[in-house]
């Protein structure tokens, strides 16, 4: 097998192999920020992606997608009960997003985990060329980094970790919390969306393992010598181009027209774009609006919420549970204020390709993101992309990694209903002026500081630590 100089290790694959109506073949985008993110960093490197492709028992030689060579994962149907739905999405999500939903701890969770993260490892060993790059993604592969170094001394490994790292006293509760501390510390650099997360994970290595940590880089014992490694922050981006060229596309615009007719043309209407998760913080959402129209402090006629839930990971309880609660709030509110021609809540239970989400944007006057934790949340980037004629208000939730960046955004504690409806209230009833002084500034930063600054960022970091280390 031909060596790749990048190497990718991800849960997922770029895209989800899934099967339609009549039992055939269809590879997908697949799901998250994550993949949005790294796609385009691939586009123009010696790499490989390692990854999974979606579904249970699939064997699949290695193949090629939109010019990136795939290295496809085998998973079992227990595999993906236990490491995939179990412990990455119900232990280790969970804990990580501050406990929303409560985190469940079981033995044979973890050692499907191990099992599979050793797997990942093999494959990205047997894959990266001799002092290669290994990048491994995400909270599903903290073991990874430790043991690809095992396997592969000379390689240089990152590791970013898309979602949050939680405080001590939460991380504390994971019974193999050493085990992952160490399996992490097997990287050169260690990515954080915010500089809290970093400052929580230092946290967590000196008081778990009492190893030396000084500023960003803690020093790590070794047999014969000692290793740093560099923990910090690398928040990430978006791909604005193509953004910037749907926004330009005639049919783009002329659907984003037709969405706005189609509603009845309401005089305001707000989005939420999630994946139907209870970190996401929806249900807040949906409270904070329907009380607004009750109240009459806003008028069915006038506003519309479009709120776009895509599917995931459906067969884990705690979506199960969220999804019943949703769709029951959703309903009572349509029940009791619609009228035949207007919708209060337009609720969608599909995901979209990328030229509808744009016409969406562009439809929308206000945003709404009200996580009740969110490591980055990459649709507020994308809307605030769109937004070439800085109009339009961001309502965003401080619970966002993406709060740390979008400063002049309408910021929100979406456990506060109160507060949440006076921001949806003041972004609903915003001058055009007031929107362009929040917006410009938005643009500028997310145009600046898109995901290829990102990528080179942390790429120069792992560069400079291995090049000490040397
Ligand atoms: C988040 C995570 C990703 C994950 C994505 C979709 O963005 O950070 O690692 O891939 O959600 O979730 P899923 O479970 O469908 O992969």
């Amino acid at each position: 097998m031909d060596t790749a100089e990048f190497v990718v290790v991800a849960n997922r694959l770029p895209v989800d192999r899934v099967v339609g109506e009549h039992g055939e073949e269809i590879w997908r985008t697949s799901p998250g920020g994550l993949v949005a993110a790294l796609e385009p960093v691939m586009q123009n490197v010696d790499g490989a992606w390692v990854g999974w492709a979606g579904q249970a028992d699939l064997e699949l030689e290695p193949f090629v997608e939109d010019g990136i060579r795939l290295i496809p994962i085998v998973l079992s149907e227990e595999e993906v009960a236990e490491y995939y739905e179990g412990f990455a999405n119900d232990t280790i999500w969970p804990l990580y997003h501050d406990v929303i939903a409560p985190p469940q701890y079981h033995r044979e969770w973890w050692d499907a985990y191990v099992t599979v993260n050793r797997r990942f490892a093999e494959a990205a060993a047997a894959v990266v060329a001799e002092h290669g790059t290994v990048w491994v993604h995400d909270y599903q592969l903290q073991l990874v980094p430790e043991m690809v170094r095992a396997l592969r001394p000379d390689v240089t490994i990152g590791y970013f970790h898309h979602i949050p790292f939680p405080a001590h006293g939460l991380y504390a509760q994971l019974p193999w919390r050493d085990q992952v501390l160490r399996g992490l510390l097997g990287a050169d650099v260690i990515g954080f969306q915010r500089a809290q997360d970093a400052v929580n994970f230092l946290t967590a290595v000196r008081r778990r393992l009492q190893h030396e940590v000084k500023g960003s880089i803690v020093t790590v014992p070794g047999e014969s010598r000692s290793r740093p490694v560099l923990a910090k922050a690398f928040p990430i981006s978006i791909d604005t181009s193509p953004y910037l060229e749907l926004i330009e596309k005639p049919e783009v615009r002329a659907r984003a027209a037709e969405i706005r007719e189609s509603l009845g043309n309401p005089k305001r209407i707000l989005l939420g774009v999630d994946r139907l998760d209870y970190t996401k913080g929806i249900r807040h959402r949906i409270k904070a609006y329907g009380e607004l129209l009750a109240e009459g402090r806003l008028h069915v006629e006038d506003v519309t919420l479009i709120q776009v839930a895509s599917p995931s990971r459906e067969r884990v309880d705690a979506y199960v549970h969220l999804r019943d609660e949703i769709e029951l709030a959703v309903s009572r509110i349509n029940g009791d204020t619609d009228t035949m021609g207007h919708s209060a809540i337009r609720y969608l239970h599909q995901g979209f390709p990328r030229e509808e989400m744009v016409a969406l944007y562009l439809a929308a006057d206000v945003m709404l993101v009200t996580a009740l934790r969110d490591g980055m949340n990459l649709v507020a980037k994308e809307y605030i992309a769109t937004r070439a004629d800085n109009r339009g208000v961001l309502v965003l939730s401080e619970f966002t990694g993406a709060a740390d960046e979008l400063r002049r955004a309408v910021r929100v504690n979406p456990h506060d209903i109160e507060g949440l409806k006076d921001a949806i209230m003041a972004a609903v009833e915003m001058t055009p002026g007031e929107q362009g002084r929040r917006m410009r500034p938005l643009r500028k930063r997310v145009l600046e500081h898109d995901v290829n600054a990102w990528s080179s960022s942390f790429i120069k970091a792992l560069a400079e630590v291995h090049a000490r280390h040397a």
